[in-house]
């Protein structure tokens, strides 16, 4: 891994986090670059490009906690409406970004996967994608999990859908069908739910990201817009994280005597 040279500020602040207490999984809605191009008198686009610095910071120091996946949405299902220069624009930034950041992935032992109806995407962006998955698919360090033209309602009704043929095939008798059985039918089910969701842009919805997974996980919202989104903005989550009680429907005291062992 490639040692970083961290500021004072960030060292007291990485030095807060206990690492014994790690999520497994973050996830991040990535918002708010159209309204930082646009602070700066510039095209959206502008924006899209500077978010790929912080998009690479993330990567990096959650790499170097130990943070085992992040998952980045960088495309939803309902993008795919914006003016078409925009969308075309996202597309080119996406290759661009998978391809000179490989570099990224190689030196931080990144494994680079994606979720999405990736047969929606053009086909020169399918290759680049597949060929990065495959290039890093041996790597243990973190997994880095790209949601690329991904809604959550897409994902649900997609699995519904194999349940429901498997229905009719008789190879599933619908008494069968619990919480697993729907989660290994989740294009997610190879990842642990995330334990925390980040949300830049001081927008507080979900738009349609991870429904189902994010049941029980901490939410943090975070006013920085997305290209401003340092290392140290994800340490603050972190240590909010863990100031956290995660009760799962018990009581307080509960959790403290089951924490006690
Ligand atoms: C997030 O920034 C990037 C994508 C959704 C692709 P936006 O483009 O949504 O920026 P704002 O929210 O309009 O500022
Ligand atoms: C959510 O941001 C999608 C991504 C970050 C990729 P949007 O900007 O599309 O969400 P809304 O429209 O503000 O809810
Ligand atoms: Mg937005």
């Amino acid at each position: 891994m490639i040692p970083h040279t961290p500021g004072a500020s960030e060292v007291s602040l990485k030095d807060r986090i206990n690492t014994d207490l790690l999520p497994k999984h973050v996830a991040i809605i990535m918002d708010g670059n159209g309204r930082w191009a646009r602070m700066r008198g510039k095209v959206r686009t502008y924006g899209h490009r500077h978010g790929v610095r912080s998009v690479r910071e993330a990567a990096e120091a959650a790499a170097e906690l130990g943070i085992k996946y992040l998952t980045l949405y960088a495309f939803s299902t309902e993008n795919w409406k914006r003016p078409r220069a925009e969308v075309n624009a996202l597309m080119r930034l996406l290759v661009q970004t998978i391809h000179r950041e490989t570099k990224t992935l190689h030196e931080n032992r990144i494994r680079l996967k994606a979720i999405g109806d990736l047969d929606s995407l053009p086909d020169h962006i399918y290759r680049e994608l597949n060929d990065t998955i495959r290039e890093t698919a041996h790597y243990e360090q973190m997994d880095l999990i790209l949601a690329i033209s991904y809604s959550s309602r897409w994902e649900i009704i997609k699995a519904v859908r194999q349940i429901a043929e498997m229905a009719k095939d008789q190879k599933l008798d619908p008494r069968d069908i619990d919480q697993q059985l729907f989660r290994k039918c989740l294009i997610t089910s190879e990842f642990p739910d995330p334990e925390l969701l980040i949300r830049t842009s001081g927008e507080y919805r979900i738009s349609n990201f991870l429904l189902w997974q994010i049941a029980y996980a901490e939410l943090y919202f975070s006013p920085k817009l997305w290209p401003d989104f340092r290392r140290e903005d994800l340490y603050e989550a972190l240590i909010d994280f863990q100031g956290r009680e995660r009760r799962f429907g018990k009581t307080t005291e509960q959790v403290k005597t089951s924490c006690r062992g």
